[in-house]
């Protein structure tokens, strides 16, 4: 059901058309993204129509969840391919607001989720998931959906806005979608742009090694030598590791012995200067 779909690029017009939507009895989701669609950010369009019969997809690259040294000037950015995309998908609204819409110039409140925050992705990236919850907060804010969604690839960051949301009262229940990979194995991410063909090639060795390591974990339980393992062969294949942790898969609490709760496996690794994460459920 390909649809052209209406931008809007104020809050106030976003709004206005979601206030209708409620008025009509019509449930409605957003889907928060940064651009540069590729196929894992359209399959959380194809859920999110499994729960509410509107959608808004928001394409917004959101400046305070990069640190001055990273890739904000460089982040991909396609709004005409990305609109025709949700459009074919079936996405009703898309909203685009320029950074004053969201950050007027004497903006001074920010959003700072404690626990699930620590270690993993915020080690390297101490600014990033205090970015990250102060615009999906204004964003859930803003559009006032019965849903949002996030996918698991960032799964310590989908945990990080279910407390921010469970914290501050907000009604929009939030939903996680599984990763979407390439053939090869690959997560699919924007940034994968970055890689040249020998990254490329190497990529998908991050997700081959999950495998390996969450099999060891299984079958033999020595959690600290299959994660010392598994980073002595990435390193080996050229990835600088930034982590290789196995975690609680609900409260992310570090596992170091065999696990008897739910656990996931998280790595987080640089090809060059291109940083991949990964994740899966062991
Ligand atoms: O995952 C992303 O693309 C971003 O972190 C998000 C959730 C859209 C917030 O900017």
């Amino acid at each position: 059901m390909s649809k052209t779909p209406q931008i809007v690029r104020t809050i106030t017009a976003l709004r206005e058309v979601t206030s209708r939507w409620r008025a009509d009895g019509e449930a409605s989701a957003l889907v928060p993204t940064m651009g540069a669609l590729h196929a894992g950010h359209l399959s959380l369009v194809d859920e999110v129509h499994k729960h509410a019969k509107r959608s808004v997809a928001s394409i917004f690259v959101n400046p305070r969840q990069f640190a001055e040294h990273e890739d904000l000037g460089t982040y991909p950015r396609d709004e005409d391919g990305d609109v025709a995309m949700l459009g074919e998908r079936g996405t009703d609204l898309v909203f685009i607001p320029p950074v004053e819409e969201m950050y007027p110039p004497d903006f001074s409140t920010a959003v700072e989720v404690g626990d699930v925050t620590e270690g993993l992705c915020s080690a390297s990236r101490p600014h990033f998931f205090g970015g990250v919850a102060t615009v999906v907060a204004k964003l859930l804010i803003q559009a006032q959906c019965d849903y949002a969604i996030f996918g698991e690839k960032d799964f310590q960051q989908l945990l990080v806005i279910r407390r921010m949301a469970r914290d501050l009262d907000i009604p929009t229940k939030i939903l996680g979608a599984p990763i979407i990979r390439e053939d090869d194995g690959l997560a699919m991410s924007s940034r994968n742009q970055y890689l040249d063909d020998q990254q490329r090639q190497m990529a998908p060795h991050l997700y081959a090694t999950l495998c390996t390591v969450a099999d060891a974990i299984r079958v033999a339980g020595e959690v600290e030598k299959a994660l010392g393992d598994g980073t002595s062969v990435l390193a080996t294949a050229g990835f600088d590791v930034d982590y290789l942790e196995l975690r609680d898969a609900v409260t992310l609490e570090p596992i170091t012995t065999a696990p008897q709760t739910p656990a996931r496996l998280f790595a987080g690794a640089y090809l060059g200067k291109t940083r991949l994460i990964d994740n899966m459920a062991v």
